[in-house]
């Protein structure tokens, strides 16, 4: 009787099996790829790595003038080579000139992300300014 048992128990685990290995059913039914469906749309004014020069050169440097008056003269002085006579009086690193030296160097993506996430004590501009208008007024400091 035990081994009638036993050979029961034995045919049943080997079908159970077999039908766990049928995975022939799985490939081929309609199924969503997680990658092609799932991507989140990317946030208004998000430019691809490999597009940004393109941007910067389409902006209008006249928007990124007027946004300059506004958010940077006040530190970085109205032609913008030296601090204004405001932040020369700020403790700390003084903002630097924008048209020569080290900053003016600097790529537009690299002077992006300090408008965007700020350095020190230049502040954060990317709760105040849509991207266009921070590569906007990178774009102005760029033509200077
Ligand atoms: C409150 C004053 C202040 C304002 C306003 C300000 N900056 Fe600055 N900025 C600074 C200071 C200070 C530094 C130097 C940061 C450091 O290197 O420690 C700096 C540095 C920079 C640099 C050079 C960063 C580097 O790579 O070394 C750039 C480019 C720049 N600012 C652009 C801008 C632009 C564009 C605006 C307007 C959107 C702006 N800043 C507004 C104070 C300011």
């Amino acid at each position: 009787m035990i081994k009638y048992v036993a050979l029961l128990l034995a045919v049943g685990f080997a079908s159970a099996c077999s039908q766990s290995l049928d995975f022939e059913r799985m490939r081929q039914q309609k199924r969503t790829d997680p990658y092609a469906s799932s991507m989140r749309t990317p946030p208004r004014g998000t430019v691809a790595v490999s597009d940004r020069a393109s941007v910067v050169a389409d902006v209008s440097v006249v928007r990124g003038r007027h946004v300059y008056d506004i958010y940077c003269a006040v530190c970085h002085s109205e032609d913008a080579s030296a601090p204004s006579v405001m932040a020369a009086n700020m403790p700390g690193t003084p903002p630097p000139s924008l048209t020569t030296g080290e900053a003016a160097q600097r790529s537009a993506a690299e002077m992006f992300e300090v408008v965007s996430h700020g350095k020190n004590r230049m502040p954060a501009y990317d709760w105040a300014l849509p991207a266009e208008d921070r590569w906007a007024v990178v774009a102005y400091v760029k033509s200077r």
